[in-house]
C-alpha cells in the first residue's frame, strides 16, 4: 500500500537551528496514528516541514506517490493532507461560515461540506455568522477541525488540538475525531494527553530531539496508557 504521507531521514531547520535528526515516519490511508514525545522534541516542526515552514535540507517527504521537493501548504492541500495547527490560527476578521468556506478553497471533491460540517458542529450553526475569534477556546478549536474537513481531506494532522481545553470539551473532541476517522479519514493526532490518545489512536510514535525513537500498537486501557507514558519519560 503507499502511504499517504511518508518521510525520510528528514532534516530540518529554522536558520541555523538543526531541529529534525532524520526523522522517518509513514501514514497510510485510513490510519489513526499519534505523534508523542516532550514539550520541544520537534513534533510541530514535522508539521511545519510538511508545510514548508521549516527548511527540509535532507531527506525526502512524499504525498502518495509524489516526492515533494519544495513543500507548502497549498500543495498539501491538494494532496489532500490539511492541518489544524497548535493554536488554532482562526483568521480574525471573517465569521465562523467564512472560515469554514476558506477551509473549502482547495476544491477537493469529497462528502463534506457546510451542511455535514453543522450537523457535526450544532454549535457552529447557530454561531455562522459571530467573528471566529468570539468564540471560546474549545468552539474555535471545533472550527479548525470544521474548516480542515471542508478541504475534503484524506489525512488531517491534528498538533495538540485539546491544548488548554476542558475536560469536557475534550470529551467531545475525542468523539468528533472517532466519528471523522470511522468515515475514513486517517488521523495524525499530536498529543501530550495520552487518555487521548489511547481513545483515538491506534498505532504511535514516539519522538525524542527530533526524530522518532520508537513506534508501537495503542491499546485502549490502563495498561496501554501506562505502556505509551514510559515513551514520553525518556
Ligand atoms: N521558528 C523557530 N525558530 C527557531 N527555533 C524554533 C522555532 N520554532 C521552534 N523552534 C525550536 O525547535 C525545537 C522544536 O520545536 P517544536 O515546536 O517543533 O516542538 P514541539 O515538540 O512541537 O513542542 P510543543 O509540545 O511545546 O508544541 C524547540 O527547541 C524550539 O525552541
Ligand atoms: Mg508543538
Amino acid at each position: 500500500m503507499t502511504a499517504l504521507l511518508k518521510l525520510d531521514h528528514l532534516q530540518s531547520f529554522y536558520g541555523s537551528a538543526h531541529i529534525l535528526h532524520g526523522l522517518g515516519l509513514h501514514v497510510n490511508a485510513g490510519e489513526r496514528v499519534a505523534l508523542i514525545g516532550r514539550n520541544g522534541v520537534g513534533k510541530t516542526t514535522v508539521v511545519n516541514t510538511i508545510l514548508g515552514l521549516a527548511q527540509m535540507k535532507g531527506g525526502t517527504i512524499h504525498f502518495g506517490n509524489t516526492p515533494i521537493t519544495r513543500p507548502r501548504p497549498y500543495i498539501a492541500a491538494q494532496h489532500g493532507i490539511v492541518v489544524v495547527p497548535q493554536g488554532r490560527r482562526i483568521v480574525a476578521n471573517l465569521t465562523v461560515e467564512e472560515n469554514l468556506i476558506l477551509g473549502a478553497a482547495v476544491g477537493r471533491k469529497g462528502p463534506w461540506n457546510l451542511a455535514g460540517i453543522y450537523r457535526l458542529f450544532p454549535i457552529l450553526r447557530e454561531r455562522a455568522h459571530t467573528p471566529g475569534t468570539a468564540l471560546s477556546g474549545g468552539q474555535q478549536q471545533m472550527l479548525a477541525v470544521g474548516r480542515a474537513l471542508m478541504a475534503n481531506p484524506s489525512l488531517i494532522l491534528l498538533d495538540e488540538p485539546t491544548e488548554g481545553l476542558a475536560p469536557v470539551i475534550v470529551d467531545q473532541l475525542a468523539d468528533i475525531f472517532q466519528q471523522v476517522a470511522d468515515q475514513g479519514t486517517a488521523l495524525l493526532l499530536i498529543e501530550q494527553n495520552l487518555s487521548l490518545v489511547v481513545r483515538v489512536a491506534h498505532r504511535f510514535l514516539a519522538m525524542a530531539k527530533g526524530s522518532v525513537v520508537a513506534e508501537g500498537r495503542v491499546v485502549n486501557s490502563p495498561q496501554g496508557l501506562h505502556d505509551i507514558e514510559e515513551h514520553v519519560m525518556v
